[in-house]
């Protein structure tokens, strides 16, 4: 194709709308991040991961037998076969958790075929299995890599809760259960993000809502996406004591290297959600103590805004997961995968919304290389 019809191109489809969508929206500049019309500050604070799920998926808040009936059917779907868990326990424990939540997601399509996508009867169960699983799967792998046997999911606890239990087999206190929740709903969904692009994309071929997840989950993997909450922890780690933070930023900027946890594509300001998991952690430091590297972040923070703020370059919300995470007692690696165990609700909410009014996404490339080339026979190539 010629490029005399193409709109320009845009590196990044940066400002490109590739879809109606009527489950989260963003004020950028006023730092507002709501799912479905309602702040997701607000849900962080009084609701919970299975409600907020449930509004992601249906468009209105559930009543209490709907809501009964939705945290009913997710603790039912909890387990695994054994015969994922064997699959589970053959993956390598030296690699990423990331993948064994990939490979597992897609391998759960296996056992339970779901490619009739047009009936929405299996797609809801679909979308429940998967929810409902991944922790288990993250659980799970965790376990198996210290050599332990997976934990069996409890259904007298809450999302947040079981996960909890299945990686400690100890029961979290109420502040760390709410805490948790929390980080769950604050990451549940982000509008057009890279993983929601790659699950409408997947979505739109049309196959099971497996491959769509698994497929989102590579994509969040990245570091300059979910991965970013790792890498954050590894930088105040690196930078260590505060009285670092000046001259590794000097060097930091003078390399051009990025400062991980910080800028995003749409806010301008600092991420709403930064703002929640700061005030959340303050709080969880009040009562276990105050860990250093939050002085670390706290004066990176200072000494960044103040040459990254003129360019809206602020603090997102990978800048203070790790740091909440870490202090919960969980390892660096599940930071990245409980994010995927939490933006499941927002892809699968957004695959439902792609199957109302499917097309395949076929987007144009400009071409810039040769045309016409004649094949030389390789015995006549020098
Ligand atoms: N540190 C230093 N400079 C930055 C940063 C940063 N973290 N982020 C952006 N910039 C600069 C960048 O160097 C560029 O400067 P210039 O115009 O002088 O070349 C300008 O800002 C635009 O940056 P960009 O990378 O083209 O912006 P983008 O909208 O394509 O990327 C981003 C957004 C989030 C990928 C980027 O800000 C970044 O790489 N941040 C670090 C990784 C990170 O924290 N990612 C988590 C994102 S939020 C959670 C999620 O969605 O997963």
């Amino acid at each position: 194709m010629g490029t005399e019809n193409l709109a320009p191109l845009r590196p990044g489809l940066e400002n490109v709308p590739v879809a109606e969508s009527a489950i989260s929206f963003i004020d950028g500049k006023r730092a507002r991040l709501e799912y479905r019309g309602i702040a997701a500050e607000t849900l962080a604070k009084e609701s919970n991961f299975e409600e907020t799920t449930y509004l992601l998926w249906k468009g209105h808040l559930p009543s209490q037998k709907e809501l009964l009936d939705f945290d009913a059917e997710l603790r039912h779907h909890r387990r695994l076969k054994f015969k994922l868990l064997d699959l589970i326990k053959c993956l390598p424990e030296t690699g990423h958790p990331m993948g064994a939540l990939q490979a597992s997601v897609a391998a759960l399509g296996m056992f339970y075929p779901a490619k009739e996508v047009t009936n929405p009867q299996s797609n809801w169960e679909s979308a429940v299995r998967i929810l409902a699983k991944m922790p288990t799967v993250v659980a799970a792998f965790h376990r198996f890599r210290h050599g332990d046997e997976a934990i069996t999911p409890r259904d007298d606890l809450d999302h947040a809760g079981n996960f909890y239990w299945m990686l400690f087999e100890k029961l979290p206190s109420p502040a760390t259960r709410k805490l948790l929740d929390a980080c769950l709903v604050l990451h549940a969904e982000h509008t057009m993000n890279a993983s929601t692009f790659s699950a409408r994309v997947t979505g739109s071929t049309l196959p099971d809502p497996y491959s769509v997840i698994s497929s989102a989950i590579g994509t969040l993997y990245g570091p300059l996406h979910g991965g970013a909450n790792e890498e954050a922890l590894a930088m105040f780690e690196e930078i260590g004591d505060k009285s670092n933070v000046d001259s590794w930023f000097k060097e930091t900027v003078a390399k051009k290297r990025k400062v991980m946890g910080f800028g995003h594509r749409v806010y301008k300001v600092k991420d709403p959600r930064a703002t929640v998991l700061q005030d959340l952690a303050e709080k969880l430091f009040a009562e276990a103590g105050r860990p250093p590297l939050y002085d670390t972040a706290l004066e990176l923070e200072r000494v960044a805004n103040s040459v990254y703020g003129p360019k809206g370059i602020y603090p997102n919300v990978d800048y203070f997961s790790g740091l909440v995470y870490q202090a919960l007692g969980i390892p660096t690696d599940l930071f990245t995968p409980i994010f995927a165990i939490a933006r499941s609700a927002g892809w699968l909410a957004h695959w439902f919304e792609q199957l109302q009014n499917n097309r395949i996404f076929r987007p144009e490339q400009i071409y810039v290389g040769k045309r016409d080339q004649e094949y030389i026979p390789l015995a006549q190539r020098v």
